[in-house]
């Protein structure tokens, strides 16, 4: 595993922790930092990871763009401009389209590119004193570089706006009640609750992981009966690909009355 300056990497098996690493910046997302996300990310693809954790270090998620470096700094000069923010949108992708779970461990601060970050995950678990916005108002810009897509695609119209328009702030405890956190819980109990639910999603085979989502987010572009001959398609792949394991062992296993599957994840044969 590569040191990188700006973000410190784990891999331990299956999950993968990338934690934003200037916390006397907030975690704000410098140049250095992008270049560095762009190959932790290749890093923890290349393990094929099942779960990928993004949080910050010390009492922020992250403070967004980081204003100086990324647009004040290179703005007279629109190569560099380009340049500098380029990388950003790559992994800022590379995280979208992740195959495995990506989840937000929101510690602190989420502003701007932060509150992005935390959007694009597939669960976000936040501690309920975080605190949010979409800021870019504040300063005289709208939320870019996907972060409109990204607030657009989580939240109802009228608090979207509300949000984008006001530059207000919200907790933990509101951007789950807004549609942007999965749960809330006090900061002190946020790495167990991280812990447990990774440990949930780790008992899950890969091709069910990956394939959960790709299905969901194709279906939200279709027609209910264009998705189920997408299910169906998909569902056969995955048969396939994983030599029919939740025959072979899930449903042969209930049927002894192994395991309740209503309660539990049954005892994987094949993880591909
Ligand atoms: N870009 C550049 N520098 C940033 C930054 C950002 N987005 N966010 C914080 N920093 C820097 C501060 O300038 C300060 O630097 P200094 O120590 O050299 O003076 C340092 O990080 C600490 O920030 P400070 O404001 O003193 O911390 P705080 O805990 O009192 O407040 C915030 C935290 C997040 C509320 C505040 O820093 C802030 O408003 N940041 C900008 C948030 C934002 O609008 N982001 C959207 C970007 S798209």
């Amino acid at each position: 595993m590569k040191k990188y300056e700006c973000v410190n990497l784990t891999i331990d098996g299956d999950v993968a922790t990338v934690q934003l690493n200037r916390p006397e910046k907030r975690n704000c997302l410098s140049p250095t930092l992008h270049r560095n996300m762009v190959d932790a990310l290749k890093e923890v693809a290349a393990a094929k990871c099942k779960v990928l954790v993004v949080t910050g270090s010390g009492d922020s998620f992250s403070a967004g763009m980081d204003l100086e470096q990324c647009f004040l700094e290179p703005f007279d000069d629109p190569q560099r401009f380009i340049e500098i923010n380029t990388p950003c949108f790559e992994w800022l992708t590379h995280l979208k389209d992740f195959p495995g779970v990506t989840v937000a461990k929101v510690n602190g601060w989420a502003f701007g590119g932060g509150f992005e970050i935390a959007s694009i995950c597939d669960i976000v678990i936040a501690a309920e004193e975080s605190v949010w916005g979409l800021s870019e108002i504040n300063f005289g810009i709208f939320p870019g570089g996907g972060a409109t897509w990204s607030y657009a695609h989580n939240m109802t119209r009228k608090q979207a706006l509300f949000y984008a328009l006001t530059g207000a702030t919200l907790t933990g405890k509101q951007a789950v009640d807004l549609g942007l956190a999965t749960m809330a819980v006090p900061l002190k109990d946020l790495d167990a609750e991280v812990a447990k639910w990774v440990a949930n999603l780790t008992q899950k085979g890969r091709a069910v992981l990956r394939k959960t989502k790709e299905v969901y987010e194709k279906s939200l572009g279709m027609t209910f009966q264009e998705s189920i001959g997408w299910e169906m398609a998909k569902m056969w792949e995955l048969s396939r690909e994983t030599n029919d394991d939740w025959i072979r062992t899930a449903l042969k296993s209930f049927a002894k009355r192994e395991f309740k599957p209503g309660l539990q994840s049954y005892q994987l044969t094949k993880d591909v």
